[in-house]
């Protein structure tokens, strides 16, 4: 009868000093962070939470007719959107009001028809596009759109070119402060 191998003894573990268990549990409870940390900024990125009227959402500002600067007026600001409304021949431009240069916010100068930024100097025309300074590029863009009934009539092109207001006299128009088009460079 052949004898049976004898299976192999495992040495018990040794009992875990003090310092290894505070070290395993501290590396524990960090990846208990991380896995929280992280499950909670992939949601927030999934369902950011920017309440209605604040930078980063949609801005209802009315009629058409009401809300708008006409050709001659001077740009319109609405500082808690960040964005300047502003005419160009007929035409609605939504200027982001930080300046591209190094983030200040920049003015409009009524008596030299341009915007200009008090940090370092910069201007821009009243279409945003940059005639003096450091900036090294025109005004960014926000995307707007007029809408009525439900439906949009016109929407801003992927380049923010100027809007023509629509003929329809109950069309709104909307910010969208959460689309910010580059200015094109200098
Ligand atoms: S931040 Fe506007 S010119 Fe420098």
């Amino acid at each position: 009868m052949a004898e049976q191998a004898a299976s192999p003894t495992i040495p018990p573990m040794p009992p875990l000093t003090r310092r290894e268990f505070l070290n395993y549990a501290w590396l524990g409870s960090l990846g208990f962070l991380f896995v929280v940390g992280f499950g909670g900024a992939a949601y927030l990125f999934a369902f950011p939470r920017v309440k209605d009227g604040a930078f980063g959402s949609l801005f209802l500002l009315g009629n058409a007719g009401s809300a708008l600067p006409k050709p001659n007026d001077p740009p319109i600001h609405n500082p808690t959107g960040k964005f300047w409304l502003t005419n160009v021949n007929g035409a609605i431009l939504a200027l982001y009001d930080v300046c591209p240069h190094l983030g200040c916010l920049y003015d409009w100068q009524s008596n030299a028809g341009r915007f200009e930024c008090p940090c370092h100097g910069s201007k821009f025309a009243k279409d945003g596009k940059a005639v003096g300074g450091p900036a090294p590029r025109n005004l960014d863009r926000i995307a707007i759109s007029f809408v009525a009934d439900n439906r949009i009539l016109e929407t801003t092109n992927g380049y923010g070119d100027p809007l023509v207001i629509p003929g329809e006299p109950n069309a709104q128009v909307v910010v969208d402060t959460r689309k910010i088009i580059p200015g094109e460079p200098r």
